[in-house]
């Protein structure tokens, strides 16, 4: 039986007198049946430069994650998805990729892992691959075929070269931007001595765009992503999925140069962007896939809007996700959360594909700083430095295992990033000096870029670099007080941001909340409370500063470990999220009676 509406307090033991009920809406998400993995999976992203370094050499490597996976398991994830540790010049953190079936010795070698998918599968655990397959490294041997070719070669049409045009070909082809800050073009110096061709590069002058209406360039794509399937790979996150076609011609464009739509120029006309050749691709790689056993993943990396055209991109026979960066912009704002909730399911649910969740990674703020700023919207590529106004860390933190709290309870996937399981925020007074973002260099400062949220994690409070490498060496500083949030202090510690994650892992698995429905409560006392109902789990976020009746219910988990009596008690305090069993499903039968 589904209650209608429940009144605020727990079991009659503290009424709240005056306080309006919580009325359910209907279901705006129905469970999904299917046995398929991914449509209800937990994936960890590993950074690997930050996660754990076995040598001392102050980089994370591939080793020292393979150590690590113990842990990682008693967490309760279903994939780790790993960023790019090819072979590289290391101009973009590795996503400038010079040998895509490689390892880059920074990391270790193909065995290491070989090594890691194996130990991981070991664990229940699969390993997501990072293919970046928009452009490569000026390192690549392709591309450095293509610079000693001649203009109109097969090796130039690899990737975007085009003659300047104006007064001795001065000016670049056409107006695109780079998403880094500059010009989207570089001119090459011929092999004679000339001034050449311009190069198209969306990112850093480092990374050249390819050409995909080059089958060669499909072919090559296709090997590589054979080549990880056939060591065990478990899929592929697709950086900047949606960018890998042009516009045939690539016309000048005035609108934002990542598509974020402004009047007159909406994404689906950005010419660089969500061109309908990405189907067959598309197509084609999830074909790959199913060959393979263990249903190999494929996850869009598309920093598109709206929601609906995501969608187009996990529609049947296309990827399998789509990270969902509109959850991750909104901000701490009821209403806001509920909208891009509700978009997110009515847009995914329309061609059949599960939604992910996500709140934070390695190109933004990570949520715990971003929630510790009222009112500051921070997107992909932006981090906070030292000049910026700083977070409120205490309530962050708090709001952050909410918000995490909330979001495991939401039906779909869920993408966590590592450390924010032991509650990590920003380094924000990182100084320039140590910064190696190219969206920093690129910009002479101007954008503070991501470093800030790249830092080595702490697991050892009392060790160098707080555990990070045996020899105290760490390829970015880390913050004062970061030893606090060591691993080994939060594993001993009931009450630490750590064991929520994993009591909240634990309950999503056994209570099926990653397939299960979504229905909103309403209730207009309480403006600034999310409450949704999935199953027989009552799922409520209190976005205020003050502390709020939950509805009836048996307490399952409260996101603030001390706030929990008072949450069994029927108040759920400030910045703070708890699910609960509904009385009906905890064969209350006087509470059934009083729900309906
Ligand atoms: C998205 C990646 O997540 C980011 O880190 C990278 O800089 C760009 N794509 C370019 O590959």
């Amino acid at each position: 039986m589904t209650p209608s509406s429940i009144e605020p307090g727990v079991s009659g033991t503290k009424q709240v007198p005056g306080t309006s009920p919580y009325t359910l809406g209907k279901e705006l998400h129905t469970p999904s049946d299917t046995g398929q993995w991914w449509r209800r999976a937990v994936i960890y992203q590993i950074y690997p430069r930050s996660f754990k370094d076995s040598t001392g050499s102050g980089m994370g490597d591939l080793a020292g994650i393979t150590a690590e996976l113990p842990k990682i398991a008693t967490l309760g994830v279903d994939a780790i998805w790993l960023s790019p540790f090819f072979d590289s010049p290391q101009r973009d953190a590795g996503y400038d990729v010079s040998d895509y079936r490689s390892v880059d010795p920074l990391f270790g070698t193909l065995d290491d892992a070989q090594n890691l998918i194996d130990t991981a599968a070991g664990h229940g655990i699969k390993t997501i691959i990072d293919i970046v397959p928009n452009h490569c490294s000026n390192e690549h041997a392709l591309f450095k075929a293509a610079l000693a070719a001649a203009p109109g070669s097969a090796e130039r049409a690899m990737f975007h070269f085009a003659d300047g045009t104006g007064v001795g070909g001065n000016t670049p082809p056409n107006n695109w931007s780079s998403l880094f800050g500059g010009p989207g073009w570089t001119r090459i110096t011929e092999s004679d001595g000339s001034p050449g061709q311009y190069y198209f590069h969306l990112f850093d002058a480092t990374q050249p765009d390819f050409n995909w209406r080059n089958p060669a360039v499909e072919a090559e794509f296709e090997a590589t992503l054979r080549f990880w399937l056939d060591r065990g790979a478990g899929g592929f996150r697709i950086d900047v999925a949606h960018a890998m076609f042009k516009k045939e011609g690539m016309p000048d464009w005035h609108g934002a140069p990542d598509g974020t739509p402004t009047p007159g120029f909406p994404f689906a006309e950005a010419p660089m962007y969500g061109q309908p050749e990405l189907h067959t691709v598309f197509a084609r790689w999830r074909e790959i896939c199913e060959q393979y056993p263990g249903e190999p993943v494929l996850c869009s990396e598309a920093n598109a809007r709206p929601l609906t055209r995501l969608a187009d991109w996990v529609a049947p026979g296309q990827m399998h996700q789509s990270f969902n960066f509109d959850y991750l912009r909104t901000l701490w704002d009821r209403d806001a959360l509920a909208a891009v909730i509700g978009e997110s399911l009515a847009a995914f649910d329309t061609v059949g594909a599960p939604t992910t969740w996500v709140l934070s990674n390695h190109d933004v703020s990570r949520h715990a700083t971003r929630f510790g700023l009222d009112g500051v919207a921070l997107d992909l590529g932006d981090g906070i430095g030292p000049r910026d106004p700083q977070p409120d860390e205490e309530l962050g933190q708090a709001r952050a295992r909410a918000a995490t709290l909330f979001m495991l309870g939401l039906p779909g996937g869920a993408y966590l990033y590592q450390g924010e399981e032991l509650g990590l925020g920003d380094h924000t007074t990182l100084e320039d000096r140590y910064r190696q973002d190219p969206g920093f260099l690129r910009t002479n400062g101007a954008k503070t870029g991501r470093d800030g949220c790249r830092i080595p994690l702490p697991w050892v409070h009392d060790a160098p670099a707080a555990g990070f490498s045996p020899t105290g060496e760490s390829w970015l500083p880390q913050p004062a007080g970061w030893a606090g949030f060591s691993r080994d202090l939060q594993e001993e510690d009931p009450a630490s941001t750590l064991n929520l994650y994993r009591r909240a892992l634990g309950l999503r698995s056994e209570l099926g909340l990653g397939l299960g429905s979504l229905a909103f409560y309403t209730n207009p006392a309480l403006p600034e409370v999310l409450a949704i109902r999935n199953g027989d789990t009552v799922n409520v976020l209190n976005l205020s500063g003050t502390a709020v009746p939950l509805p009836r219910g048996e307490l399952l988990l409260c996101s603030d470990a001390a706030g929990t009596a008072d949450a069994a008690a029927g108040w759920l305090g400030p910045n703070s999220a708890a699910w609960l069993r509904t009385l009906e499903a905890a064969g209350d039968a006087a509470g059934d009676e009083e729900n309906v």
